[in-house]
């Protein structure tokens, strides 16, 4: 495992954007998997900010998006989907038929997360950027997420509600359940960035990453991948 603590956020946003800037200057036609949350908006930024500085050529790029809220449609300006394409997709000439993301409006949710399945097992994905939860969770696994899950769908832990009440208005208006790209499938990525900021990330980050690796902090699995890179500013990095 790697781990590059940055000062401040914004040097951290630059350092993992030149970090996906490179996977894509090296190999045109990767696969990314982009998270939303608040942690990676700096970043989608800073990847916006390299594109035009450097003419970064983004068409033969694949991009997946790590989990979408039931309920929300991409049109939702709270959805992952609406989000991930404002920060960052749509400033970059990627084509929109190499862009795929799970529906949360499924009338079958379980089929739209099979379908997701068929379409990862014919896209090896190079680079999976991850966020986490205070409560550990990388996508929507939640604590107790089986490590062998694909993409599926999950309840909401009620700390994750608590999360981003702030984000919609209050806990009660967080919608119950996710679709999230599965702890399987994104063990299975060629290499991984997970992305911590600030103290509320602290203890979590220190349990994840040389804690116990346990369903119950699905983050912890990560120790296991050969080609982690833990990405922190300070304050995130202070319990290390
Ligand atoms: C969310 C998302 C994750 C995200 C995490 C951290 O619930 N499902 O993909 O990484 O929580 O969110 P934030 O960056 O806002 O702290």
């Amino acid at each position: 495992m790697r781990i590059i603590v940055k000062d401040t956020e914004q040097e951290l946003d630059i350092a993992a954007a030149l970090e996906v800037t490179k996977q894509v200057i090296v190999k045109p036609d990767s696969v990314l998997t982009f998270a939303g949350g608040q942690t990676t908006i700096g970043l989608h930024q800073e990847i916006v900010n390299l594109y035009k500085q450097w003419n970064v050529d983004y068409s033969e790029l694949k991009a997946f998006t790590l989990d979408e809220y039931v309920g929300l449609s991409p049109e939702d300006h709270k959805s992952v989907s609406f989000r991930i394409r404002n920060q960052v997709l749509n400033h970059l000439n990627i084509k929109s038929g190499n862009i795929h993301m799970p529906d949360g409006m499924a009338e079958d949710l379980d089929k739209a997360c099979r379908e997701y399945n068929a379409l990862l097992d014919r896209h090896a994905v190079d680079l999976e950027i991850l966020g986490i939860g205070t409560n550990g969770h990388i996508g929507f696994n939640e604590p107790g997420t089986e490590f062998h899950l694909d993409t599926h769908v999950k309840d909401l832990a009620s700390r994750t509600a608590e999360m981003k009440a702030g984000f919609f208005g209050s806990a009660d208006r967080v919608p119950k359940q996710g679709l999230t790209v599965g702890i399987k499938r994104i063990m299975m990525s060629k290499q991984i960035l997970l992305l911590a900021k600030g103290k509320s990330k602290a203890e979590i980050i220190k349990k994840a990453i040389y804690g116990q690796i346990t369903p119950e902090i699905p983050a912890s699995v990560l120790q296991l991948h050969p080609f982690l890179t833990v990405m922190l500013d300070k304050e995130a990095a202070e319990m290390l």
